[in-house]
């Protein structure tokens, strides 16, 4: 027994010490989510056997490499994106600003019947460079991706892709690169969405550098 507490209590009269397998899954499933923050969110788009579109979001996502680029995402359960990703080895992440907040949260829902959540949110599906499933047109920049690898873990399954062309909406580059206040992705914070408009000052923040990874 490593866990001073049963359950989450109310308030902490000391420190929380916890072996996550004690825990009811939905608890641990908030204080994990509450802990890994600010997570970015993929946008994931991909194409089914049928040549239905798919499109949702993923904060279980991350860069796992950058020569070449490799991304990752996992799903929770076997969902549409991970079929279909499975079934053809591709996928598109598009990287939502927050014009796209209200679309990107719709897109978590299903569609009522044989529609694709393009048409549910109301985004542009635009053809992509190198892979099948198209783009999100409104997207700040977009991932076309090759899977390479996946493999369960937990309830998860991981899915890690190449990143074979990468595209960056003309509007978020200035003085040679991603300019972040313009970029200002979306990212999940807890139960909540957030945005990364904030940078530190050269005060408050290390020195370039030391942030390289
Ligand atoms: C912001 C946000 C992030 C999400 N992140 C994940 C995630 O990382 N993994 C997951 O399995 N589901 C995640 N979901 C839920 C899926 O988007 C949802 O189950 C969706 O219906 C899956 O669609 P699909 O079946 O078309 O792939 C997230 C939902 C939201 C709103």
């Amino acid at each position: 027994m490593f866990s001073s507490h049963p359950e989450p209590p109310p308030e902490l009269g000391a420190d929380l010490e916890l072996d996550p397998e004690e825990w009811a899954s939905q608890h641990t499933y908030t204080l994990i989510g509450s802990l890994v923050v600010p997570r970015p969110v993929a946008w994931v788009s991909t194409i089914g056997a049928d040549g239905r579109l798919n499109l949702a979001p993923y904060s279980y996502f991350n860069l796992v490499a950058d020569d070449p680029p490799h991304v990752m995402f996992s799903s929770i359960g076997a969902k549409d994106t991970l079929r279909n990703v499975r079934d053809n080895g591709e996928f598109v992440v598009n990287l939502a600003g927050r014009g796209q907040l209200g679309a990107l949260d719709k897109t978590a829902e299903s569609p009522p019947d044989d529609s694709s959540e393009f048409d549910l949110c109301g985004v542009t599906a635009e053809p992509s460079q190198r892979v099948r499933p198209p783009r999100v047109a409104e997207a700040k920049a977009q991932l076309e991706c090759v899977l390479v690898w996946h493999a369960p873990a937990g309830n998860g399954h991981v899915v890690v892709g190449r990143v074979v062309h990468i595209h960056v909406h003309r509007s978020v580059w200035s003085d040679g690169r991603v300019a972040p206040a313009l970029y200002d992705p979306v990212v999940r914070l807890s139960r909540r969405y957030g945005a990364l408009s904030a940078e530190l000052t050269p005060e408050e923040a290390p020195a370039d550098h030391a942030l390289a990874q």
